[in-house]
């Protein structure tokens, strides 16, 4: 038996917030640039099969995810877009890769044997994009490697379908990294091409670079963070990109007491009142730990501080406003309250 009705917690996704932001960036890519819709973690806590439905009929091309499990699951769902695997693939998630038709990302030249030898072992094609290091300093090759590499390197399993980098700092408002990183992937991929190297899909563009640098979209851009309406742009305001918040998290007031001044509150005696005030508990601080990732960092970035949901007039702007209005608390219990997301027509 499971008791999954009884919380009066809940997040609510709109699909059509995704498709809408993922409309607008079809409409800001030019036409043949591809738009690879990235629903990795569970599409940020969003839910991976429908947000990738949603985005394909919306117009992305691709989807890309972080491990080969992630895209084994959207296959058995019976989606059939190109899918990547943005991550590192041991040996046991190419084959999985393989057999679900799922292009690897290949990082070095120890990831490329393996490939190549789980493929062989299959009798199976692989699909592969190169991942290249600009100045992430994490996977990738090094740009001075890449044509050495591919230079005479054929296999008749193999297709190299893509090259890509990724940006480490294009929510930057300096562009200057970022500009450096691009510079540095174009003199390869030109390199490449003056050697007669044809690779087709060449990208770096994550969301922030694709919003802010039209010039770098080349031939794909991978979009994450702003599909789901969530700006990576702080302060930089881009009339072209009015994105939609997707998601909303509803719950509602469990417990409300009275607390004298000074006294400290809750895990790490981190908050101290600075005055007799009423203290609010709201559910999902109570199951921290259990929150999907996107809602946990979301709730800790802005629950507090954030814009109140008008309705409830519970918290202002500053720490010490974080009580309730004096002699209401019984007609605010039970109260909706919503941490964060904007409101929808969804029911109540
Ligand atoms: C290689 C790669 N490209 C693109 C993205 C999407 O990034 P963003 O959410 O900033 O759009 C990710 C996400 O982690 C990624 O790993």
């Amino acid at each position: 038996m499971t008791a999954t009705g009884c919380r009066d917690t809940r997040a609510e996704v709109s699909l059509d917030a995704i498709a809408r932001n993922v409309g607008l960036f079809r409409a800001n890519l030019k036409e043949k640039v591809r738009l690879m819709a990235v629903v990795k973690a569970d599409a940020y806590g969003h839910g991976a099969e429908e947000t990738a439905r949603a985005a394909i009929r919306a117009g992305a091309d691709h989807l890309g995810v972080a491990f080969a499990d992630e895209a084994v699951a959207l296959r058995y769902a019976g989606i059939e877009a190109p899918i990547l695997i943005l991550g590192h693939s041991t040996p046991r998630a190419i084959e999985a890769a393989l057999r679900h038709r799922v292009a690897i990302t290949v990082s070095s030249r120890e990831m490329w044997d393996d490939v190549v030898s789980v493929a062989a072992r299959l009798g199976k094609q692989a699909i592969v994009h190169l991942k290249v290091d600009t100045g992430m300093a994490r996977l990738g090759f090094q740009p001075e490697e890449v044509l050495p590499f591919c230079a005479g390197r054929t296999h008749p399993l193999m297709t190299i379908e893509g090259v890509f980098t990724h940006f480490a700092d294009a929510d930057n408002p300096d562009p200057s990294f970022t500009r450096g990183q691009f510079e540095r992937f174009v003199s390869l991929t030109d390199r490449l091409t003056d050697h007669g190297i044809h690779i087709p899909i060449k990208h770096c563009c994550n969301s922030a670079a694709a919003m802010r640098f039209p010039e770098m979209h080349m031939d794909m851009a991978r979009i994450g963070i702003a599909m789901y309406g969530l700006s990576p742009l702080a302060g930089i305001s881009l009339p072209s990109f009015p994105l939609l918040e997707a998601m909303q998290l509803k719950t509602k007031i469990s417990y409300i007491k009275q607390v004298d001044a000074n006294r400290p509150v809750g895990y790490g005696l981190s908050y101290t009142t600075p005055r007799e005030i009423r203290i609010a508990t709201l559910p999902p601080r109570l199951c921290r730990w259990f929150v999907a990732p996107a809602i946990e960092q979301r709730l800790c970035a802005r629950s507090w501080r954030a814009r109140p949901d008008r309705r409830s007039r519970m918290h202002g702007p500053d720490d010490d406003r974080r009580d309730l209005a004096a002699g209401r608390q019984d007609r605010r219990r039970g109260r909706l309250f919503r941490p964060f997301g904007r409101r929808t027509d969804f029911p109540p």
